[in-house]
């Protein structure tokens, strides 16, 4: 069991700024995508090569992780793909990191940390203010997608967003997903695990108004 790494903690006020869009991306244009708490980057790693029509960011508090993925980029000399490391929150509430916001087609949210205890909830990356901070900057008709395999959670997420009048929810049937970040379909470490234990997976999309 991996130890949780605690957002609120000083060691992440400090923000890696995103370079402009056209030094990120070997077509800026593109359509761009944002993954909070990415892991490792897998997901993205598989998004970003089966998608060369899409540009992918992956966010990861879990610095270790971030280096090898960005190590993995150079390496593999992938194009459409870029990692940054710290808590989400610090990174894009920043000034010089903003603009990315108003750029983005979609953000994804893959089984968030539960954080169980009621203690620890301001410690979740979905928070209020959090949802209302990216709702303003949000372009509309852009897209949140929120994914995980704790019902309370899953509640408090869709509450938490539902309650911000710019988003509202879509249903999954109506929702076209050839034309969004993940047209086949592509699983997440952590879906794969649930999946394969036989786990309920819960799901929603929210659409800015
Ligand atoms: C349970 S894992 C899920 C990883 C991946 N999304 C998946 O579905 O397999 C949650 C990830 O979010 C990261 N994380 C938690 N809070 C974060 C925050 N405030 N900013 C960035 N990453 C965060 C954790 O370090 C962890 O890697």
């Amino acid at each position: 069991m991996r130890q949780h790494v605690n957002p609120l903690s000083k060691n992440f006020d400090e923000i890696e700024k995103f370079p402009p869009l056209i030094e990120m991306f070997e077509d800026s244009k593109l359509n761009l995508h944002l993954d909070i708490g990415c892991a490792a980057g897998e997901y993205l790693f598989d998004l970003a090569l089966e998608n060369t029509n899409w540009n992918y960011i992956g966010i990861e508090i879990r610095e270790r992780l971030v280096n090898t993925a960005k190590l993995k980029v150079r390496d593999k000399e992938i194009k459409n793909l870029f990692f940054v490391f710290g808590n989400a929150h610090n990174i894009l509430n920043n000034y010089h990191n903003k603009f990315l916001i108003k750029n983005l087609k979609s953000i994804s949210f893959n089984f968030p940390d539960p954080w169980f205890k009621n203690r620890h909830h301001k410690r979740r990356v979905i928070q209020p203010e959090f949802i209302n901070f990216l709702s303003n900057l949000m372009k509309k008709g852009s897209i949140i997608y929120i994914k995980t395999d704790v019902k309370d959670l899953f509640e408090y997420m869709d509450c938490t967003i539902s309650s911000d009048l710019n988003f509202e929810r879509i249903e999954k049937k109506d929702f076209n997903y050839s034309e969004s970040f993940n047209p086949n379909k592509v699983q997440t470490s952590r879906e794969k695990y649930v999946l394969g234990s036989a786990l309920e997976i819960f799901e929603n999309i929210y659409i800015k108004t």
